[in-house]
């Protein structure tokens, strides 16, 4: 356990740390491979510097990016062994920098910060830079906010900031069923656009539906461009890709002068094509976007759903749940 003792002069403000232990637990890797390879170490707790934040974590976010830079891809190209995935989670305040005023000890928050310097979120703590950490929405609680922030931000952030998605306007997710589909659907309902989705298999498609899409097909079975052709007949307005396969029947049913966007990492993209904006992008932290998500998690009354849990021990296992497929919703791992 983690407390903090700041000192009430200002200039004296610390991030001062009792540790009654100063290592953790945490799912790293020595070597590139399979899931078999993501095993607990034991490791130092990170220390945070002035303006960061130190997170004792409740549960982490498994993505499939996740798996990608456990096969192999770091952004960077540089890997530093012992390597901790995880991209974000949600959890409790245990430390702050010595800058940092915009949290306490025991604040719930959640965080998302891609490739973390100081390690990833598969681990009983986490050292944050504060701006990429925000107070947990109203009403949620840890579990479901661990798996919101790479997934809640990537939708919103397509749905508001890529497409500008307007009332009324139509809108076609394809891959709509997976972590960030099954929020980016509610947000678009939120922004009171005409939802068309596509998922795979008849449960997939049940489950975008209970989720809000308006009307949804089989994107490996049905005629996608047709089904959404009778769903818009002047052309969708919006695409938001998130998977590559099919993604070019989706673009067969769009308007001339619609925006197709989609978060880098989805592959394949279709060929450009005149008439239709190409917009890539990649979710970005920050305070404002975690107000903004804040506020959208509330006024949607967002359902975060959670296929599976695993404890941080079997973080393998859930690699290995992520790899057979067909995940409706997020993976997450649970730490405490
Ligand atoms: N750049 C960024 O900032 C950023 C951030 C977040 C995510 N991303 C990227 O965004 C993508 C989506 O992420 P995610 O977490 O939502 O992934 P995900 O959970 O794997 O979702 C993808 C979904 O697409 C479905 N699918 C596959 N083929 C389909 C088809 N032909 N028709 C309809 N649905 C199909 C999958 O179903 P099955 O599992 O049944 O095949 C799955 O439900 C990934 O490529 C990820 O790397 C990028």
């Amino acid at each position: 356990m983690i407390q903090t003792m700041e000192s009430r002069a200002p200039r004296a403000r610390q991030a001062k740390n009792e540790h009654s232990t100063a290592t953790m637990r945490a799912a790293a890797i020595d070597a590139f491979g399979g899931p078999e390879v993501l095993t607990i170490h034991t490791l130092p707790v990170p220390k945070p510097e002035p303006l960061e934040v130190l997170i004792a974590l409740d549960t982490s976010g498994v993505g499939v990016w996740d798996a990608e830079m456990r096969a192999g891809w770091v952004p960077d190209g540089r890997p530093r062994f012992p390597l901790v995935l995880g991209t974000d989670g949600a959890g409790t305040v245990a430390a702050v920098g010595s800058r940092i005023r915009r949290f306490k000890v025991g604040d719930f928050v959640y965080s998302y910060s891609f490739y973390n310097r100081k390690g990833g979120f598969y681990a009983e703590y986490v050292a944050v830079p504060a701006d990429k950490v925000a107070h947990v929405p109203e009403g949620r609680d840890l579990r479901h906010a661990g798996a919101i922030p790479t997934t809640g931000l990537t939708a919103l952030q397509g749905i508001d900031d890529a497409l500008h998605l307007k009332r009324g306007e139509t809108i076609v997710i394809h891959g709509a069923a997976g972590g960030v589909g099954s929020l980016a659907i509610q947000f678009a309902k939120l922004r009171k656009a005409r939802v068309f989705a596509t998922a795979t298999g008849d449960d997939g498609v049940e489950f975008v539906r209970f989720l809000g899409a308006d009307a949804a097909v089989d994107g490996r079975g049905d005629d996608i461009t047709l089904a959404a052709r009778t769903f818009a007949p002047d052309g969708a307005d919006a695409v938001l890709g998130l998977v590559g396969d099919g993604l070019s029947f989706c673009l067969d049913a769009m308007r001339s002068g619609g925006r197709f966007a989609y978060p880098n990492g989805v592959e394949p993209v279709p060929k450009k094509r005149q008439g239709i904006q190409f917009i890539p992008y990649d979710a970005v932290p920050g305070v404002r976007q975690f107000e903004r998500l804040n506020r959208a998690v509330e006024a949607a009354d967002l359902q975060v759903p959670i296929d599976a849990e695993y404890p941080l021990e079997d973080a393998s296992k859930a690699h290995e749940r992520l790899a057979a497929g067909h995940v409706l919703g997020k993976i997450v791992l649970r730490v405490r």
